[in-house]
C-alpha cells in the first residue's frame, strides 16, 4: 500500500482554510479531513440533544456517548444528494450518520455556540479520535492513478501543532480578520446562510464581531490553542485571490513530494 501523506494547514477563522483544502483534495486526488466540522458537528448534536450546559458532568458524559456512536464522514458533494449550485469550486460535504449537514453546520447559531465545545479537553480528544480514524478512512474522493502517495489534507486550529505533528508537510493561512469578515460574509450570501435562527439577515459588522471573538478565544484557549507550527509554512492571504494561495499551497506540497521520491 500507498505511504501516508499527510498535509496539515491550520489558520483563524475565515482564512480559507476549507477552500484550499477542498481545491486541493479534488486536484491532488488526497483526502480532506475538515476538524472545525467535527467542532461543528458535536456543536449541532449538543444543540439537538439539549446538552450544550457541558459543566454539568452529566451533560459532557452523554455527549461523550452520542458523539462515539455517531459516525461522521466527509466526501466530495458527488457523494451527496444535495448538491450545492451556490458554490463554484469543489467543495466536501459533511455528514452525520449518512444526514448531509454541510449547510446547517455553516449556519450563525452553530458558529456562536462551537467554542463552549472546542474549550472542553475530553470533547478535544473525542475529536481528535474522530480526525485521526477519518485519516485512516476510505477516502471517498477520486484518487490519481500515477499518485505514489496516499495523500490527505487534513485542516483546523491545532493539526500542525497538536494532532499531527509530525505532518509531512504545514501550512498556517492568515489574513486580516476584516478580509476574512468580507470572505465570509460573502460566502454566506452566496449559499443563502446569512440568516440567524428567527429569519433576520445577518450582516458583515455581526461576521466581523465572531471573527473577532473567535480568533480570541481560538488563541487563549488552555487545550490546544491556534498558534503557528515551528516548521509551517507561512502564508498571509489578504491580498491574494483564493488562485493564488491554492497556486502557493500546491506548489510546496508538490515540492515535497519530489523530496520524498528522491530519499
Ligand atoms: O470555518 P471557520 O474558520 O469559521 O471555523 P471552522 O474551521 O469550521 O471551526 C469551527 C470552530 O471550531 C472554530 O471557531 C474553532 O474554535 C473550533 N476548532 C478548534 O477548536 N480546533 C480545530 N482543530 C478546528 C476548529
Ligand atoms: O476554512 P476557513 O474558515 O479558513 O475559510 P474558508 O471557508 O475556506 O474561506 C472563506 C471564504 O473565503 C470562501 O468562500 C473562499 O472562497 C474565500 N476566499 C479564500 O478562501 N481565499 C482567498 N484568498 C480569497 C477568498
Amino acid at each position: 500500500s500507498l505511504r501516508k501523506f499527510i498535509v496539515a494547514i491550520d489558520g483563524p477563522a475565515a482564512s480559507g482554510k476549507s477552500a484550499v483544502s477542498e481545491t486541493l483534495a479534488v486536484r491532488l486526488g488526497f483526502l480532506h479531513v475538515n476538524s472545525g466540522a467535527i467542532y461543528r458537528c458535536a456543536t449541532l448534536l449538543a444543540i439537538r440533544n439539549d446538552l450544550l450546559d457541558l459543566q454539568f458532568k452529566k451533560n459532557l458524559d452523554r455527549m461523550r456517548e452520542i458523539l462515539k456512536e455517531t459516525k461522521i464522514t466527509m466526501g466530495p458533494l458527488g457523494t451527496s444528494p444535495i448538491k450545492n449550485e451556490n458554490v463554484n469550486r469543489p467543495s466536501t460535504a459533511i455528514f452525520l450518520n449518512g444526514e448531509n449537514v454541510t449547510d446547517q453546520i455553516s449556519k450563525i447559531e452553530i458558529t456562536k455556540n462551537v467554542r463552549f465545545l472546542a474549550k472542553i479537553p475530553e470533547i478535544r480528544a473525542a475529536s481528535i479520535e474522530k480526525q485521526r480514524e477519518l485519516v485512516q478512512s476510505k477516502n471517498l474522493f477520486e484518487t490519481r492513478a500515477d499518485s505514489k502517495v496516499d495523500g490527505v489534507i487534513v485542516e483546523g486550529r491545532d493539526i500542525g501543532t497538536a494532532v499531527f505533528p509530525n505532518a509531512d508537510i504545514k501550512f498556517f493561512i492568515e489574513a486580516e480578520a476584516k478580509a476574512r469578515a468580507k470572505r465570509r460574509f460573502d460566502e454566506l450570501v452566496a449559499r443563502g446562510l446569512n440568516v440567524d435562527i428567527n429569519g433576520d439577515p445577518v450582516d458583515y459588522e455581526q461576521i466581523l464581531e465572531d471573527i473577532l471573538q473567535r480568533d480570541q478565544e481560538d488563541l487563549t484557549r488552555t487545550h490546544s490553542p491556534l498558534r503557528k507550527a515551528k516548521d509551517a509554512i507561512v502564508i498571509d492571504t489578504s491580498n491574494l485571490s483564493l488562485d493564488q494561495v491554492v497556486g502557493k499551497v500546491e506548489s510546496s506540497i508538490l515540492k515535497r513530494l519530489a523530496e520524498l521520491e528522491e530519499d
